[in-house]
C-alpha cells in the first residue's frame, strides 16, 4: 500500500492510472467543438462531464493528502532534473485541482446548478453570480494548458522507457 524509494505503492498507482483514465475521458469535451457535440463522443462521453469532473475533485483532494503523507517515501528524481520534475508534477496537480473548481464555478455562476450523477447539490437558479462565472471562464484555457502538460508528461515517460532505458516508467506500473 505504501510507496517506497524504488516504487509507487498500490494506492498511488491506482490514483495515478484511475485519474489518468478519467482525465482523458474529460478531454473528450473538446470534441463538443465539432458540430456542437452532436456526434457519438458528445452524446456518450462528454455528456458525463460534470459528473466525472465532480468525482475528480474528490479524488484529487484525497490524492493531495496521500502525496503529502507519502512525501518522504516515494521515488525521488535525480539531482540534475529535480526542479523540473517537481515543477512539472506540481503543475499537473494544480491543473487537476483548478479544473474541477472552475468547472463548478461555471455551473453555479451561470445558474445551471450542480447535480453530479443526478444528485442535486446546488439547485439551478435564475440569478447568475457574475464574479463566479468570470473565474469559471478560465476553465477552457486551463484545460488546454493541462492537455499540453500531459502530452509532455507522457513524452517524458516514454523517453525514460525507450531512450534512457531506466526504471522511471517501471516504478509507476
Ligand atoms: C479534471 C477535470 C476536468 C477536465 C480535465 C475538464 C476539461 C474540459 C475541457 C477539455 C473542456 C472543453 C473546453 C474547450 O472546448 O475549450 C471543458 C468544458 C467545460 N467543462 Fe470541464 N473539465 C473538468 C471538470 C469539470 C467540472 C467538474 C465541471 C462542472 C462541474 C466542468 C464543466 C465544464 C463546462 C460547463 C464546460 C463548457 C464551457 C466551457 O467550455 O468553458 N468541467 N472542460
Ligand atoms: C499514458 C499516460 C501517462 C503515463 C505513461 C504516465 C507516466 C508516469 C510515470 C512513469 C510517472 C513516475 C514519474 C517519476 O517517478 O518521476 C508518473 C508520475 C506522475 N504522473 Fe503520470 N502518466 C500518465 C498520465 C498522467 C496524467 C493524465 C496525469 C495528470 C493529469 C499524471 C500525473 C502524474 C503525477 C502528478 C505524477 C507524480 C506522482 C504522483 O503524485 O502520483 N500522469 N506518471
Amino acid at each position: 500500500m505504501q510507496d517506497t524509494k524504488t516504487r509507487y505503492g498500490f494506492l498511488s498507482r491506482l490514483l495515478h492510472w484511475g485519474m489518468a483514465f478519467l482525465i482523458t475521458w474529460q478531454f473528450m469535451k473538446f470534441f463538443d467543438r465539432i458540430n456542437e457535440g452532436e456526434h457519438w463522443i458528445g452524446e456518450n462521453l462528454a455528456s458525463w462531464h460534470v459528473s466525472i469532473g465532480s468525482l475528480i475533485l474528490l479524488f484529487i483532494l484525497f490524492r493531495l493528502f496521500w502525496a503529502i503523507k507519502q512525501k518522504n517515501k516515494r521515488p525521488q528524481p535525480d539531482a540534475a532534473s529535480r526542479i523540473a520534475v517537481k515543477a512539472g508534477h506540481g503543475l499537473l496537480y494544480l491543473g487537476m485541482l483548478v479544473l474541477p473548481i472552475t468547472g463548478v464555478m461555471i455551473m453555479i455562476g451561470k445558474g445551471y446548478g450542480l447535480d453530479p450523477f443526478g444528485i442535486e447539490l446546488v439547485a439551478g437558479s435564475e440569478n447568475e453570480i457574475a464574479w463566479m462565472a468570470a473565474i469559471g471562464s478560465i476553465h477552457s484555457l486551463i484545460a488546454w494548458a493541462l492537455l499540453i502538460l500531459v502530452a509532455g508528461h507522457i513524452a517524458m515517460a516514454l523517453y525514460h522507457r525507450f531512450v534512457k532505458k531506466d526504471d522511471v516508467m517501471q516504478r509507476m506500473l
